[in-house]
């Protein structure tokens, strides 16, 4: 059939004398990625229904013909033998379309009361509220596998860098509770997110709501949300949940990527501070020698297309009047990739996480190294001598360009060294010197001892259970 005899479209071409262009049709249709919106659709439909006959709108028997049909369709959609037609546009027409076929003239009540604009919201919503969730889990492994690991180093000590350069000696269990904190943080965006998007867009209809008696509390219950979104034009309009879900993202991939580089870094055979698994390494097809970070590598740059899926719908959504535009409908691919990619992201992580060995060896000579004890050495002169921390300061300065210019460290100045700097100085400086020691008296709150972080492994073991 030529585009120009083709038929009109069966559900809404009563006014249209011929079918859509060729290229119309393709730049129309959301069918090839709306697909996988195909379970919430049929769940909001059965929702729907179940009200509808609830209130009297539709006969108690239309309703069970239509969630049997439903139920029907969502076997056919499962089970891959659902042909898809790009003619009827979009997943909620495809539906609709085949439960006609199933089951005749009750599939044509189905729609009373409601829009597409509405049924739109509350799919999209229903999918991105999954994948809330979906983070949410998926963060909470990723903490319980820092977690571990810094259980088990709470007290090896790893150089602290400032500007990359060697600033004061941390512990790895310090290291790794702070990425705890940032992926806490990401939880509780998601949580908080979730809270806020979780009101129904349901029986707002078009946008004005409707004439029947609907009742929007039930649908809203039966569909898990809190309560039905209180201004219809607002109910089709918005799209904050899926840009706060973005936004989220963002900061979690950007958490995810500082993370990720510093195991590339890690593992570099000049750092040498862990050992990735084989399960998550890959080789060189011409280097025998290589064992490659990857998944860190891929995992760092995931943020690159979850930032653009913000960047994108943020531009789509900004000029839009009230209340549904088409252009909305282009707000789901870019969701649907930045999701995905968040998921494999954070599960990647996690078995890196928990598959990494820390090379304590490596950990503990760099921290040994750089000075690092400089600031436990101004501390001490504060402390031991009263010295005000500015006079501190440049003593320690002129013992570090002592020891550089001996090729030593600090701690292998001698007494007389030292003296010959600051004639106060006595042999109880060596005490402070050691990263060990440095650390252990790093006992402020939140600070690097062994003993704080132990704490803060204890406090987060306790809120995640
Ligand atoms: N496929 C459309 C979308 O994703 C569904 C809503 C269509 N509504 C309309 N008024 N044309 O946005």
């Amino acid at each position: 059939m030529s585009d120009k005899t083709k038929a009109a479209n069966a559900m809404w071409g009563g006014r249209f004398a011929a079918g859509p262009d060729a290229i119309m049709e393709a730049i129309n249709a959301s069918i090839g990625f709306d697909q996988r919106m195909a379970a919430q659709d049929i769940e909001g439909s059965r929702a729907h229904a179940a009200m509808l006959a609830a209130t009297g709108v539709i006969t108690d028997s239309d309703a069970d013909a239509i969630r049997e049909g439903l139920l029907t369709v969502l076997s056919e959609i499962e089970s891959g033998g659902f042909e898809f037609s790009t003619a009827l546009e979009d997943i909620h027409m495809n539906v609709e379309a085949r439960l006609k076929d199933l089951i005749g003239e009750p599939a044509g009540r189905l729609h009373t009361g409601r829009s597409r604009n509405d049924q739109v919201a509350t799919d999209f919503k229903l999918w991105v509220r999954d994948q809330m969730d979906a983070a949410i889990s998926g963060l909470e492994a990723l903490i319980r596998a820092l977690l571990t690991q810094a259980e088990a180093g709470a007290d090896w000590v790893m150089p602290g860098f400032t500007h990359l350069q060697t600033a004061q000696p941390v512990t790895w269990g310090h290291h790794m509770m702070a990425y705890v904190e940032m992926f806490g943080r990401d939880m509780s965006r998601f949580q908080d997110a979730r809270v806020r998007m979780n009101e129904s867009p349901l029986g707002a209809a078009a946008l004005a709501g409707t004439s029947f008696p609907i009742d929007r509390h039930m649908t809203a219950e039966a569909l898990g949300f809190d309560r039905p979104a209180a201004n219809s034009l607002d109910a089709v309009a918005d799209r904050d949940f899926a840009l706060e879900f973005l936004s989220s993202a963002t900061i979690c991939a950007m958490h995810l990527s500082r993370f990720a580089e510093e195991l590339v870094i890690w593992s570099s055979a000049q750092f040498r501070f862990v050992a990735l698994s084989d399960r998550f390494s890959t080789g060189s097809s011409i280097m025998p020698q290589k064992k490659n970070p990857d998944a860190a590598e891929l995992i760092r740059a995931k943020i690159g297309r979850i930032m653009g899926a913000m960047v994108g719908l943020f531009t789509v959504m900004k000029g839009l009047p009230l209340t549904y535009s088409k252009d909305m409908q282009e707000d789901k691919e870019q969701v649907f990739d930045a999701a995905d990619s968040l998921m494999l992201a954070l599960a990647a992580m996690t078995g890196m996480v928990s598959d990494m060995s820390a090379n304590t060896d490596s950990l503990e000579a760099a921290a040994s190294s750089g000075f690092s004890t400089a600031t436990d050495l101004a501390d001490w002169l504060v402390r031991a001598l009263n010295m005000p921390f500015r006079d501190a300061h440049h003593v320690t300065g002129s013992l570090v360009a002592m020891a550089e210019g001996k090729g030593c460290d600090l701690p292998d100045l001698s007494l007389a060294d030292m003296q010959s700097v600051h004639a106060d100085i006595t042999n109880a400086v060596f005490d402070v010197l050691g990263v060990h020691n440095s650390v252990a008296s790093r006992t402020s709150y939140g600070g690097t001892a062994p003993s704080e972080v132990k704490k803060q492994i204890a406090r987060w073991k306790d809120t995640l259970s």
